[in-house]
């Protein structure tokens, strides 16, 4: 090739790559437009949460689904990491998620231990963190932050309810029993401070580390005590033995097992005749007589031939927070100001009734007392109305 041919070749090489370029820069924005939204799903598929982590997943993707499969008129791809509620691979799990994966949102988790370590790299990347379960009060408390919203609970909440109740009944003394960790201690914590308040007195707190379920010599020591009631946070397969194992050794008989409601929600059909008359707190119940909560419940049967349970209204919730989000900025995720303003001030028609946020992007919802009767956690009342934490030093 000689010199001349050379440079005509170089110079329409570069003609084609500078129409290229301008071509790409004028479509640049209108394809990030059309690009999916990744979403991150970071739950537990494995070990005792599994089941919750499920019906939160199938919850999430139904509200998405009623959206026309869409968030902010984008269509969504979903990155999904099994987290087995194990708080030493939290960090590398989410990580995965937001820098491998470079997800929009990071939606999860179950476990607080997990989600603890999930928000503190939320927070480090400044990535959108939306949790559907766990309870951690830390995290929209003093750990609060402008990109991390929860749909669920904080744990104290249901303990706070439950004390409130048995206080009323005029019980005098409680046992506790947890796991133990962030979610039992919160869970117990609230409980005894309202109970306290009440004039009843905790006389024993006891405790196993997670998700151990050999209960036999707490429930000998239960026994022995003999308080007037006992109050535990058991949740998923471990609330399931745990309630079997209290029948079995006759004391639903002779001293009332109470509990926040994950002891007997998504749990019934499993535990059977033992779960009958429990009472619990919670800001969910299955028979809630709203039009949004008997929509829901005929839809999520039809798509997953299965009864919702809290944590499905948990994880439809979080999509319906992250819809509104995602609508106010067109589906221009960075936009962030815009969206979490919009987040802000949600109010989502909830299956739980309506719900709004704190200014720590907390839940404020009514805390039911619920019942079993046969298989359904019965509302037989409102324990605490419109609940929300105090501020517990939270700067935003
Ligand atoms: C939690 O770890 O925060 C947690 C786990 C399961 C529940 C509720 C709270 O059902």
């Amino acid at each position: 090739m000689n010199a001349t041919r050379t440079t005509l070749h170089r110079m329409a090489a570069t003609a084609v790559a500078g129409v290229a370029l301008g071509l790409l820069l004028s479509v640049g924005p209108a394809l990030a437009q059309q690009a999916k939204i990744k979403v991150g799903l970071m739950l537990p598929y494995t070990g005792t949460y599994a089941a919750l982590g499920t019906a939160i997943t199938n919850g999430f993707k139904l509200a998405i689904d009623e959206n026309g499969g869409k968030l902010g008129g984008r269509e969504i791809e979903y990155f999904t990491v099994d987290d087995e509620s194990d708080p030493a691979k939290a960090p590398d799990n989410a990580n995965k998620l937001i820098k491998r994966d470079q997800v929009d949102v990071l939606v999860g988790t179950v476990h607080s231990g997990v989600a603890l370590a999930m928000s503190k790299v939320a927070r480090d990347n400044n990535t959108l963190l939306v949790i559907p379960n766990a309870g951690a009060d830390e995290i929209t408390g003093p750990l609060c932050a402008a990109n991390v919203f929860r749909t669920s609970f904080s744990n104290s909440q249901m303990g706070i309810a439950m004390g409130k109740v048995m206080a009323e009944q005029k019980k005098k003394t409680a046992v506790t029993l947890t796991w133990k960790y962030a979610a039992g201690d919160e869970s117990v914590g609230g409980f005894k401070e309202a109970f306290e308040a009440g004039g009843g007195k905790v006389i024993k707190e006891l405790s196993l580390p997670f998700p151990q379920v050999e209960f036999q010599s707490y429930l000998t020591e239960i026994a022995a005590l003999k308080p007037d009631v006992v109050y535990v946070f058991f949740a998923g397969g471990g609330a399931v033995k745990f309630v079997k194992d209290y029948a079995a050794a006759g004391l639903n008989k002779t001293i009332p097992l109470v509990g926040a409601g994950f002891l007997t929600d998504g749990t019934l059909e499993a535990q059977g005749d033992a779960a009958q008359g429990l009472l619990t707190t919670l800001h969910y119940g299955d028979g809630l007589n709203n039009p949004k909560n008997i929509a829901f419940r005929a839809a999520y049967q039809k798509a997953f031939k299965s009864e919702p349970d809290v944590y499905a209204v948990q994880g439809y919730d979080a999509a319906q927070l992250l819809i509104v989000g995602a609508n106010a900025v067109k589906g221009d995720m960075s936009k962030r100001a815009e969206l979490v303003k919009a987040m802000e001030a949600a109010k989502l028609d909830s299956p739980r009734g309506s719900l709004a946020l704190n200014k720590g992007h907390n839940p404020i919802h009514d805390i039911y007392l619920r019942k079993v009767e046969g298989k359904e956690n019965k509302v037989i009342g409102v324990a605490v109305k419109n609940l929300t934490d105090p501020p517990r030093g939270c700067k935003l």
